[in-house]
């Protein structure tokens, strides 16, 4: 458990929750972290510990364009990168910088939750686009785009914050094509894209598509590190970049964690980001087999789910009736948690669906936790 004094989460002794989507304390890479820092604190240059350049540290998006390149397997240059204090920070900046109240923006139904509560801060209109395995529909986008213009689109393509569908190739093409044809940005959140545990890589990220300057990606190291660092980047053409290092807050304050940067260039530089990457790689593929296999055990068999091939979730789709957040009652009863399918809904819809996360429980305890949900979902279902 975890101290409410210093951290956000405060879970009850006892509590399995799936709703937790965060790295488990084990898995905070302390020693490492610690390493990285002695590097850049003994060294002779304090240059950030200064007030930093508005678009970031530049060794250390020279450091961090390595990294991505060698994941991406594309070339990114440390000039394409916008340093933020996080993804949901830089999400933040976009709807400051690209949307006025009342504009309307399009998200992918379901959406991550949180980003929806950052579009409510802005007064944003949103309307939402469906889904399928596929990604996002875009026969459903062209639709929609008959009747509104959208300032933005905000999409998680890649092991998708709740669903973990990740949008094909061929539909992210013709999703840039249709932002260039009908000129509205794309706004990619792109934080799950390095924690792949398939034998084959997920299709390029939108990232590859900057040129078009229709398109603006989001990643953070609160996936491949540590979300304590509040640390993460903005990738995206010469124009678009112009207008986000141009702004009030950059003017002021300087660049955004220059101190963090810094170590991170260490740890970047001496491999440190790698091999954390591979453990996290290992970790959570095996917690990603093990709760599938528990909810195969488990689970009534007209709950549907598919084993996701990266990122942090399994979507559960229950028949049409079941109100998981009602359920949700019953399951904290049994010691054990979820988020309901209700909240991801931009339309207070999708209450057949939940989410499970096996970012931060181990193995016998997602078990256990797949175990006590069983139960209540036996239980609950009775009725139908
Ligand atoms: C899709 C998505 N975007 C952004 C975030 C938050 O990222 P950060 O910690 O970099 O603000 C999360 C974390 O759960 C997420 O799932």
């Amino acid at each position: 458990m975890n101290d409410p004094r210093i951290a956000q989460l405060n879970l009850p002794p006892g509590m399995i929750d799936f709703g937790v989507g965060q790295p488990s304390p084990a898995l905070l890479p302390l020693a490492l972290l610690r390493t990285a820092a002695a590097n850049r604190l003994d060294g002779k240059d304090a240059a950030f510990l200064a007030y930093g350049a508005e678009q970031g540290d530049g060794y250390f998006r020279a450091a961090l364009a390595g990294l991505l390149s060698e994941h991406y397997r594309l070339a990114v240059e440390a000039d394409q990168l916008f340093v933020t204090a996080g993804a949901s920070m830089g999400l933040d900046l976009l709807c400051t910088l690209f949307a006025r109240p009342g504009d309307t923006i399009f998200v992918e139904e379901p959406s991550y939750f949180l980003a929806l509560r950052i579009f409510a801060d802005h007064h944003l209109k949103i309307i939402s686009l469906p889904m399928d395995a596929g990604g996002l529909i875009i026969e459903a986008l062209e639709e929609k785009l008959s009747r509104h213009r959208p300032v933005f689109l905000y999409t998680i393509p890649t092991f998708h914050n709740p669903s973990s569908y990740t949008l094909g190739a061929d539909r992210r093409e013709l999703l840039v094509e249709l932002s260039r044809k009908n000129n509205f940005l794309i706004v990619a959140d792109e934080v799950y894209h390095l924690l792949n545990y398939a034998a084959s890589p997920p299709p390029p990220p939108l990232a590859s598509y900057i040129e078009a300057d229709t398109v603006l990606s989001l990643g953070s190291f609160s996936k491949i590190m540590a979300p304590g660092l509040r640390l993460g980047w903005i990738q995206g053409g010469a124009q678009l970049l112009k207008r986000v290092t141009r702004c009030g807050l950059l003017d002021s304050g300087g660049g955004l964690n220059p101190f963090t940067s810094g170590v991170m260039r260490s740890a970047i530089e001496m491999g440190l980001q790698r091999d954390q990457l591979k453990i996290l790689k290992t970790t959570y593929a095996k917690r990603k087999s093990a709760l599938s296999k528990a909810l195969k055990i488990y689970l009534p068999d007209s709950v549907r789910y598919s084993e996701p091939e990266g990122g942090f979730f399994i979507w559960l789709v229950f028949p049409e009736g079941v109100d998981t957040e009602k359920m949700r009652a019953e399951a904290r009863r049994k010691n054990v948690g979820y988020l309901p399918g209700i909240k991801f809904s931009s339309g207070r819809k999708l209450k057949n669906c939940a989410r499970l996360s096996f970012s931060y429980f181990d193995v016998p305890e997602l078990e256990e936790g797949a175990r006590r949900l069983g139960l209540v979902i036996k239980e609950h279902m009775k009725g139908y």
